[in-house]
């Protein structure tokens, strides 16, 4: 499973992780009950950490990212209503436009700098019916996405954070984070996610990426929310039975995954460097502040660029017809670096 220096190095996502011997005693040990009538033990201990840890009133336990964003799009919004989102974001490139329908919003796109979207252009896209002759939609919703996937794994600063959250009070919007890979924004950032999360209405958690969980996100928010997104849940067929088996692995991996984070991002930017100093690589250095690496060989495609790397052993992903991705993660060790980086030598 870890990739040392023999097996593959997989590199394609943090999301190809296995549960560990001792992950794998902690879903052994879970007591656990049928959360859909509502007494698995595990589930609640870990909806409640994690509301906590998030300052928010309460949480819900979630079989996917994917869900958990589609089911906080709903419970924020009416069909008809518009949400405000940065245009590489998540929710809007990769969830099958489940925000279109499941709550039959239409999206307004922001260009972000990185997957980051500045306060003044969130408030540029904000359309209300009210004044308009009925023409526009009713923004309702914005969202942002910390650590900004396809902006390289960028975190967002707490200014900007702050800033958009007056910008949503001001015009009645509520506010949700795709926080996927909130914790590894946490660790880059030294903030805590009760801080950076100040002011928000919602925030999905993924324990199944760079924290190591085999599957779960966590929706945290209000009483009110929680109680609507539970609905949706359910409508969804996202209500699972002994899930406390799941939630232990989460809650093993908050106990022993988080602030190792800062290796995976230490090893990421270690391997961007061998590309900028080899030279015929471009990537954007400034960009590599958490575990991903987006990179292109010049005079490459995609294709030529996974097929070196995978003649290596090393399996990345293509993100377009000239660049790749790769991401760190748990079973990324030192070793594995170093055979990414004797790959990076042999480019011509
Ligand atoms: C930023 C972001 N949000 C949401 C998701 C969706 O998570 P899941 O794959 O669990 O549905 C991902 C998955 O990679 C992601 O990168």
């Amino acid at each position: 499973m870890v990739s040392d220096g023999r097996s593959r190095v997989d590199l394609r996502s943090d999301t190809v992780t296995q549960p560990t011997d001792q992950m794998r005693d902690a879903i052994r040990a879970a007591s656990v009950g049928d959360d859909v009538l509502g007494d698995d033990p595990t589930v609640q201990a870990l909806e409640e950490r994690v509301a906590a840890m998030c300052g928010m009133e309460a949480a819900l336990f979630m079989p996917s990212g994917t869900m958990a964003n589609t089911v906080a799009v709903r419970a924020h919004t009416q069909p008809g209503d518009e949400i405000v989102l940065e245009r590489e974001a998540h929710i809007y490139q990769y969830e099958g436009g489940g925000f279109a329908a499941i709550s039959g919003c239409s999206v307004a796109l922001v260009d972000g700098d990185r997957g980051r979207m500045q306060p003044s252009s969130v408030a540029s896209a904000i359309r209300k019916a009210a004044g308009s002759l009925g023409h526009y939609p009713d923004a309702t919703l914005i969202c942002v996405e910390n650590t900004a996937n396809r902006g390289g794994g960028v975190c967002y600063d707490q200014g900007t954070l702050d800033a958009i959250v007056e910008v949503g009070r001001a015009n009645g919007c509520a506010l949700h984070v795709d926080g996927a890979r909130l914790m590894n924004a946490a660790v880059a950032t030294s903030t805590s996610p009760s801080r950076m999360l100040e002011g928000w209405d919602s925030v999905s958690i993924c324990l199944s990426k760079g924290l190591g969980a085999p599957v779960g996100s966590v929706l945290a928010g209000s009483t009110s929310f929680i109680a609507r997104a539970h609905r949706w849940r359910k409508m969804l067929g996202g209500g699972m039975r002994q899930a406390g088996v799941l939630a232990a692995a989460g809650w093993y991996a908050l106990d022993h995954h988080v602030d190792r984070l800062v290796e995976d991002h230490a090893r990421a930017r270690s391997m961007a460097e061998a590309m900028v100093k080899h030279g015929s690589f471009d990537l954007d250095l400034e960009a590599v502040q958490t575990n991903m690496v987006y990179f292109a060989v010049q005079g490459w495609t995609a294709e030529q660029t996974q097929g070196h790397f995978a003649n290596a052993g090393i399996d990345v992903l293509t993100i377009d017809d000239t660049r790749c991705r790769l991401v760190t993660h748990l079973h990324i060790t030192d070793g594995a670096v170093a055979r990414v980086e004797a790959a990076v030598s042999t480019v011509p």
